[in-house]
């Protein structure tokens, strides 16, 4: 079934202007861009977007890593959208990422990993109202 995900590009890619990179990556997954802004994320939301790994001991890096820069938030659209994107993503750490995905030809590490992709359907849309009103996205 044609389903959404939710995307951030990452602030190490957008500092390395690799924002077209990305994207490109992703169409050519398959994905479709429905929606698409660029923000400074706030602490707050930062810190609220990553609430699920508050007791994680790399939880106050990663905030202050997604709030050092710009980021791109995306609504990607496709058949099976959250496992396309995974897919294409390859794994959190670049060092075990598949030839061919985002993060194994653009992550610079674990942390500043690129892009970040729900794991699930229920996440996508929690992540996705997170940070679009339903009038943003565009099908
Ligand atoms: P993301 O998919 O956005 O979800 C949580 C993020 O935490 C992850 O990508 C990484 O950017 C970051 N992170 C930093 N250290 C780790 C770690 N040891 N394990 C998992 N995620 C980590």
């Amino acid at each position: 079934a044609v389903t959404r995900t939710f995307s951030i590009i990452k602030p190490d890619a957008t500092r390395r202007n690799l924002t077209g990179a990305v994207t490109k990556a992703l169409e050519d997954a398959g994905l479709r861009v429905v929606a698409s802004k660029r923000i400074h994320m706030t602490n707050e939301q930062a810190g609220g977007f990553y609430a699920v790994h508050k007791e994680r001991p790399f939880y106050n890096d990663l905030c202050a890593f997604m709030t050092s820069g710009p980021v791109v938030v995306q609504v990607l659209e496709g058949e099976d959208a959250v496992k396309l994107n995974r897919d294409v993503m390859g794994a959190t750490n670049p060092a075990d990422a598949a030839e061919g995905t985002i993060r194994k030809l653009f992550a610079e590490s674990i942390e500043a990993n690129s892009v970040h992709g729900s794991d699930s359907d229920e996440n996508a849309a929690i992540e996705i109202a997170f940070f679009f009103k339903p009038e943003e996205i565009v099908g």
